[in-house]
């Protein structure tokens, strides 16, 4: 099963990044499949932990998909890393093995500190598709702009009828960047 997650790892420096995978879930190992372009791949690479947090905040999820944000974190307990101060549950891991052989890598990990912070408030549409909006904007090259521009009517429609303000806020600020990507402002 893949869980939404937002993965922070550290570089050398220790300066810490924060993205949004899809991980294979697992109590005692996490697959991270991050393309090798990515800050992700390489941090994992050279520093070999992450933190897998678990979080309803989609707000969250939209600003790191596109950008690089500084959000306020805490340290982790038994790796090197960083906690999302709005996270539900966490898991810190330890790179067990690395398999590059593809364009998207496959890092298996090991579970290493399990940690819960709040409540997971349960599932809502509006959530949902703030997360699909997300993946879609970090996909505009691969698809056709009116397919974009479609999912992205089709989405709003769930976001108004069962979101609430941070819904609201994250699916503007993905609708603004996608519009601005494919020069359809
Ligand atoms: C819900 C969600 C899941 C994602 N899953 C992955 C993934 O498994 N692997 C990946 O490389 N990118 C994934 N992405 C896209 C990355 O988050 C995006 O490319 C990000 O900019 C990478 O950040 P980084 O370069 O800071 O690591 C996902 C995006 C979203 C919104």
């Amino acid at each position: 099963m893949i869980i939404e997650s937002l993965v922070t790892t550290l570089d050398a420096q220790g300066q810490i990044n924060c993205a949004p995978m899809g991980v294979e879930w697992g109590e005692e190992h996490i697959v991270i499949k991050p393309y090798q372009d990515t800050t992700t791949y390489r941090n994992l690479v050279v520093t070999r932990a992450a933190v897998v947090n678990l979080t309803d905040n989609v707000w969250l999820f939209a600003q790191s998909a596109i950008s690089h944000p500084v959000f306020p974190t805490r340290p982790a307990l038994a790796v090197r890393g960083a906690v999302l101060q709005d996270v539900c549950s966490w898991r810190e891991v330890v790179v067990e093995e690395i398999d590059a052989q593809q364009e998207r890598a496959r890092i298996t990990t090991r579970v290493v500190h399990r940690g819960f912070s709040r409540e997971f408030l349960g599932f809502n549409r509006a959530r949902h598709a703030v997360l699909e909006a997300a993946i879609l904007a970090t996909r505009t090259r691969f698809f056709p702009t009116e397919h974009i521009l479609n999912e992205f009517k089709r989405l709003q429609v769930l976001v108004d009828k069962t979101g609430g303000a941070q819904e609201h806020k994250a699916m503007a600020l993905l609708t603004e960047y996608v519009r601005k990507e494919l020069g359809a402002v």
